[in-house]
């Protein structure tokens, strides 16, 4: 495999806990991200206290084992039912009190240095922002976001600069997807330069591309490493995974719009492209030097969200199988060397 860049899987505590998963991520991987839980909907459990036990629980794992861990993420807007990113302990309080504003900075601040503290010297880089530009054409900033709504665009200054104190020797990233699209990538590149502007410390960028076996086109993921190394800036690939379905737009708000389930067995055919793909995928890599880690959305296809989200059918994204088995693809990114 590649030498220059780390390369990482998305885990849950419990992937650890079989001997069989431990042993393929101790000796595969070289950088650990928590899938979920260290994102502030499960470590802010209210102002001032935190629920670091899970991930804690990953990074002695990654620890034991040399692994680097990278830090995803301090501010999220998500929210979709009872499950909230952004706790509502952060808002509380009346919008139209003249303190609010402060306040809610302060909580903001507060958050990503107690938790950036907790974790100095055993994170390496933090995914400080996640999904901070908006896909409404009328928009730069996520305006919908509860953080833009108490702070404006000062949510993500405020969440740098104390992270950056926090811990110096972290690496600090803005974390977003769909950057190979040129008008969502123009919005992030403004609001980088807008922040170095401000003397806003801030290293890379982290590029989720859950992408597809046939979407987006390889210039187009290309020219997103290439604008952001044009400005001195790291790159990370955060989440990679290669779903089987290019669906439209649409079908993340109407479930008719998704494609149909291709079922199970999976067309050989579809197998082939998915190898191919990572296989591009990773020779680009390889010729970026600004990719610093390349990390996975998890590492066995028997546990991923694209099984359930956008709509439930099946997929097989990652590089190992069900079983803990090489899949075709891993084959496509390793050296010749260890081919069988
Ligand atoms: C986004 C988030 C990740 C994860 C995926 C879906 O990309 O950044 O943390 O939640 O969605 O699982």
């Amino acid at each position: 495999m590649a030498t220059h860049f780390k390369i990482g899987a998305a885990i849950e505590p419990d992937s650890i806990d079989s001997p069989a998963d431990a042993a393929l991520l101790g000796a595969q991987f070289s950088s650990l991200t928590a899938e979920n839980k260290m994102k502030p909907g499960e470590i802010g459990v209210a102002e001032g206290q935190y629920n670091f036990g899970p991930a804690d629980k990953i990074v002695a794992f990654a620890q034991a084992h040399g692994i680097a861990v990278r830090g995803h993420t301090l501010v999220w807007y998500f929210s979709s039912g009872d499950w909230s990113e952004a706790p509502a302990w952060f808002f509380a309080g009346d919008p139209k009190d003249p303190h609010y504003r402060d306040v809610v900075a302060a909580r903001l601040a507060r958050y990503v240095t107690d938790v950036v503290t907790h974790f100095r010297g055993k994170v390496y880089a933090w995914d400080v922002v996640n999904e901070t530009i908006s896909d409404d054409p009328h928009q730069v900033y996520r305006e919908d976001s509860p953080w833009y709504r108490a702070l404006g665009k000062d949510y993500i200054a405020i969440a740098l600069r104390a992270a950056r104190a926090a811990d110096p020797s972290a690496k600090l990233y803005i974390n977003e997807y769909s950057t190979d699209d040129p008008v969502k990538r123009a919005k992030l590149l403004s609001v980088i330069r807008d922040l170095r502007g401000q003397g806003v410390p801030i290293d890379g960028v982290g590029h989720q591309m859950h992408i597809s076996i046939d979407w987006p086109p390889m210039s187009h993921i290309k020219q997103a490493f290439d604008d952001v190394a044009a400005l001195g800036l790291e790159n990370q690939v955060t989440e990679l995974d290669v779903s089987f379905y290019s669906d439209p737009g649409e079908c993340w708000h109407n479930p008719h719009a998704c494609l149909p389930d291709l079922g199970n067995p999976v067309p050989d055919d579809v197998m082939r492209a998915q190898a191919e793909r990572y296989g591009a995928v990773f020779d680009l890599f390889e010729h970026e030097p600004s990719i610093k880690a390349v990390t996975l959305w998890g590492y066995s296809d028997k546990h991923t969200w694209l099984t359930s989200t956008p709509v439930p059918r099946t997929n097989l994204p990652l590089l190992f199988d069900a079983n803990l088995k090489p899949k075709a693809a891993l084959w496509t990114i390793v050296d010749s060397s260890w081919r069988p």
